[in-house]
């Protein structure tokens, strides 16, 4: 009884995940991603195809009578048994190269939106490289204008991890001392979901960011404002908030532009009150979500890098959250 209900919740499980269009493979919204999904169908019905003919083949061989004769003869054999496999696979290897543009030279002068996306112990420092000369520096989000290609170069400098936005594109992995280059166009505005698509240790699981397609007019003004430093905190609570930031050392390991804070270990928050979400996909982007990140983020996410200030009182972590969170 106990297995029959396993089975089910899996099966209901995998069912209700399948659902879910923010980090699906099925759902594609970039051009990399649909010839992904059209070679993933292709395939799907093809192998159906042969299944079913070998299927009625081993039910033949079985129960045909006379038809054995003929599933048993060398012409048959030869033609089912090598003519046909050769000619199938050979035409999807040639279909498959071609639909994935293999060996196709990118431009050697990419004069477009450059992006740098570095895998780190656990969270993903993104950087923009601009067509005007710009370097903007942001964290676990990446922004894209539809319809434009963006050259992402994918690096690492601890382990290896491996960099899987399903509705953009197939995943690369992101290699210490080398620099991966993916080239992404953005087909539907809106917002998707990508995870660390290889095991990197402690908080790989937790290893998320997510994906945000702009129109092209949209992306230039969300770029503007991501180059733009800190705005100033608002509040009694926001400036209480700041001045708890700088008295704890949180500008050791964290930057905010405009201010004194200018640590380069952990994620950039000039913006972070803007993103979607905490801690790479974490935690919603709350006030709420902040103040218990900072005090127990060690049972948050178990083994990231960041200690658990469990030594600020419940004031100071509600103002430093409340400061944190108006940093749009
Ligand atoms: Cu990074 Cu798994």
């Amino acid at each position: 009884m106990n297995r029959a209900l396993g089975v089910f919740a899996t099966i209901a499980l995998l069912a209700l995940g399948a659902c879910s269009p923010m980090q699906s493979a099925f759902h594609p919204s970039g051009e990399e991603a649909e010839r992904v999904a059209t070679l993933f169908w292709i395939m799907t019905a093809g192998g159906t195809v042969i299944f079913i003919m070998v299927l009625i083949a081993t039910g033949l061989a079985i129960f045909g009578g006379k038809v054995r004769n003929t599933l048993s003869s060398e012409r048959f054999v030869t033609i089912m048994g090598l003519v046909f496999p050769i000619v199938v696979l050979t035409a999807l290897l040639i279909y498959g190269f071609a639909l994935m543009r293999v060996g196709e030279r990118p431009a050697e002068q990419h004069d477009g939106l450059r992006v740098e996306i570095a895998g780190e112990l656990w969270w993903w420092r993104v950087t923009y490289f601009t067509e005007d000369g710009r370097v903007i520096t942001s964290a676990n989000e990446l922004h894209v204008p539809v319809g434009e290609p963006v050259e992402i170069a994918l690096t690492s400098t601890n382990v290896i991890h491996s960099f899987w936005a399903p509705q953009l594109a197939g995943k690369l992995d992101m290699i210490p001392g080398r620099t991966n280059t993916l080239t992404v166009t953005a087909t539907k505005e809106g917002i998707s979901r990508g995870q660390c698509a290889e095991y990197c240790g402690g908080a790989h699981a937790l290893m998320a960011f997510h994906v945000v397609a702009h129109s092209p007019e949209e992306f230039r003004s969300w770029l503007d404002a991501e180059a733009a430093p800190a705005i100033a905190p608002t509040g009694q609570a926001a400036e209480r908030g700041a001045a708890v930031f700088d008295a704890a050392g949180c500008g050791a390991c964290h930057a905010v532009r405009g201010t004194d804070a200018r640590g380069v270990i952990g994620p950039d928050l000039t913006h972070v009150g803007s993103r979607y979400s905490l801690a790479a996909a974490t935690l919603p982007n709350t006030a709420k979500a902040f103040a218990r990140w900072i005090a127990d983020n060690q049972h948050v996410k178990p083994e990231n890098k960041m200690p658990s200030y469990d030594i600020l009182t419940a004031d100071q972590v509600g103002d430093l959250a409340i400061y944190l969170e108006g940093l749009e």
